[in-house]
């Protein structure tokens, strides 16, 4: 989703604001724009399409501007044209936008009757103009003073209804930019002599690990020595500095070819820290503190409700079916989309799960609002550290994966499965003195096995180039089905997903039990038909399965032991096995995260940063 950046100091400012957006490439956007402040003129430019395209015209903007913004943007309303991508500019005002105006109509008709015409399809430049007029009522009142534009921001915002993060240009004031928050994230970068702000920290971590992060409900007035930081009724308030533990060259590459090849390959260690952080191996139990366990009441809930939107909702599915199974009590799951308007019943017997690698989507943060509103428990499995769902969370279990560019989950997915594998185990071992339902398993089975799990997956990413031939004789498909049964049902679902956000092509997963329901009607032999078939209980179900689609000159892909499934596949994507079906499901997913990059790969798709899509989806 949009990205906003923006710089004061010393410097020549125009190459640090597109180095920032750069960074900012991955959250997805299709125009950009840089506006600066250059002896009281704002200067700007934009472009529709890629970074690139801007930078052709970066000359315009002058060298000596020592302070300015700049925005990629993810078009909401309006197409993504040049006149549509902000900075949005008028008068002494320029202005960047991540959010969406929900009231932007009914403000915009009454602008028009004031005799205000607009140039641009955009909620943005309402915003800019409501915040145009605001200084110049404020202006009549009081006569002029540079600071009259706080409150003009004050009386914007009384106005707005949505989501809004704003960094605006006040040509008024030079030696300072204001930044608004509601909604959706802004976080401030004090360097020496020197201020950035970004939606995220990988735009400013090159220059500065110190930061602060505005809440809901704030504004701030930087200077490139200053940051003074205001509620919406102009009360100052205290701001706290963080350091941020990242470094730059977690951003790059690192020699691969993409971000997401990379991401997959650094699976062994992400899952490895993990077991590490959450699992004492001396005593092969849970570390009932790192996962947060003391400070959930386990013995009082009632109710569990997962919720999460995309890959991270897929992954939900592991703690619905592992703590169904290990402790007996029901998980209901759910999209947070819908979970956040269906007026689910929460008490403060409920536990609520929420599960984000960003920690910013904003169906998943209002239904976490929701659940806390309704007196719920609330916890949330997030990689992002001070994101906003980790801050409205009783307790945040972070995965720690690392910055994930590629706009395809991976590490991340395996991340949340992990984690909340743990979790259900850990939960389980908390309530077994109750049920006892699990003690005939023996968690610290479960937990051994898990060590094998990075140097089982070091032999997947070592031996991919046997996917990429296999996937050459696939890339051509256009419609793609996958199926599995049990903890491999969610993989199915998200071996789907990666396939059709980078490649393009039509991928449906089923739970392999429903094929005889409605898809095995499109089954020929155009259609590759991914079986995910690893040697669990369900193994023999699966196989009729296959053979059903054979039976059809459909073409059957399995995802598995070679040995035990080639007679009924037309290739075999070779998997390791492993006792434990969580864990397996992880294994298993390795493999189609590979698949689907290959393809799309052959295809010659931006595997990062496919089309339409954006890391970070900020709006509803
Ligand atoms: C994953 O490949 C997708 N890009 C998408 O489904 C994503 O998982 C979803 O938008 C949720 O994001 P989050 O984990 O950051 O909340």
């Amino acid at each position: 989703m949009c990205g906003i950046v923006g710089y004061i100091g010393k410097k020549n400012c125009k190459q640090i604001i597109f180095n920032g957006l750069k960074r900012l490439e991955y959250r997805g956007y299709d125009s950009a724009g840089i506006a600066v402040l250059d002896g009281g003129n704002i200067e700007f430019i934009k472009a529709s399409g890629k970074l690139k395209e801007l930078e052709k015209l970066m000359d315009q903007l002058p060298n000596s501007a020592v302070s300015g913004i700049g925005h990629t943007r993810w078009a909401t309303h309006g197409s993504p044209s040049t006149i549509n991508a902000h900075p949005h500019v008028f008068g002494k005002l320029a202005l960047i936008h991540n959010g969406i105006i929900e009231n932007y109509g009914d403000l915009k008709t009454g602008l028009e009757l004031a005799g205000i015409s607009f140039h641009s399809e955009t909620d943005t430049e309402v915003a800019l103009m409501m915040l145009n007029k605001e200084l110049e009522e404020v202006e009549k009142q009081v006569g002029h003073n540079p600071s009259n534009i706080k409150q003009a921001i004050i009386n914007t915002t009384s106005k707005l209804k949505g989501t809004y993060s704003f960094g605006v240009i006040y040509s008024e004031e030079p030696d300072a930019l204001y930044l608004v928050k509601h909604g959706t994230p802004l976080a401030i970068g004090k360097g020496e002599e020197e201020m950035f702000f970004a939606s995220d920290v990988s735009a400013f971590v090159e220059y500065t690990k110190k930061a602060v992060f505005l809440h809901d409900g704030e504004f701030a007035r930087i200077s490139s020595s200053s940051i003074e930081v205001y509620n919406f009724s102009c009360q100052p308030v205290e701001h706290v500095f963080v350091d941020i533990n990242m470094r730059s060259e977690e951003l790059e590459k690192g020699g691969y070819a993409h971000y997401m090849l990379k991401e997959i390959c650094e699976q062994p260690m992400v899952l490895s820290s993990i077991i590490d952080r959450l699992v004492d191996k001396t005593n092969s139990c849970i570390k009932e503190e790192a996962l947060g366990l003391d400070k959930i009441d386990v013995r009082g809930i009632r109710s569990v409700h997962v919720i999460g939107c995309g890959t991270a909702f897929y992954s939900g599915y592991t703690i619905k079916y592992a703590l169904e199974e290990l402790t007996g009590i029901s998980v209901n799951l759910e999209l947070a989309s819908e979970f956040r308007y269906r007026g689910v019943h929460l008490d403060p017997s409920s536990l609520v799960i929420a599960i984000s690698q960003s920690g910013e989507t904003a169906d998943t943060l209002a239904a976490l609002k929701y659940a806390k509103e309704h007196g719920a428990k609330t916890y949330c499995v997030c990689n992002v550290y001070y994101s906003s769902i980790p801050r409205e969370a009783d307790f945040s279990l972070y995965m720690d994966a690392g910055p994930e560019i590629g706009v395809a989950s991976t590490k991340a997915f395996t991340g949340m499965v992990l984690c909340n594998y743990l979790l259900a185990i850990g939960i389980a071992s908390r309530l077994k003195d109750k049920k006892n339902i699990y003690s005939k398993v023996g968690f610290s089975s479960m937990l051994k096995q898990m060590y094998y799990l990075p140097s089982l997956i070091e032999g997947i990413v070592s031996g991919r180039e046997e996917i990429k031939e296999i996937s050459n004789k696939y890339y051509n498909s256009s419609n793609f089905l996958y199926i599995g049964r049990g903890s491999h049902y969610s993989i199915a679902l998200e071996g789907a997903l990666k396939l059709k956000e980078i490649s393009y092509i039509h991928a449906e997963g089923y739970a392999a039990g429903e094929l005889k329901h409605g898809p095995i009607a499109l089954i020929d032999s155009s259609i590759p038909v991914v079986a995910l078939i690893p040697n669990d209980r369900y193994f023999p179900k699966t196989e009729s399965n296959m053979e059903e689609v054979k039976a059809r000159d459909g073409r059957v892909i399995g995802v598995g032991d070679r040995e035990k499934i080639s007679k009924v596949c037309e290739s075999v994507l070779r998997c390791p096995q492993i006792e434990d079906p969580y864990l397996q499901s992880i294994l298993s997913v390795i493999v189609l995260q590979l698949f689907a990059y290959y393809i799309a790969n052959r295809r010659g798709t931006d595997v990062d940063q496919p089309r339409n899509l954006a890391k970070s989806v900020t709006v509803e």
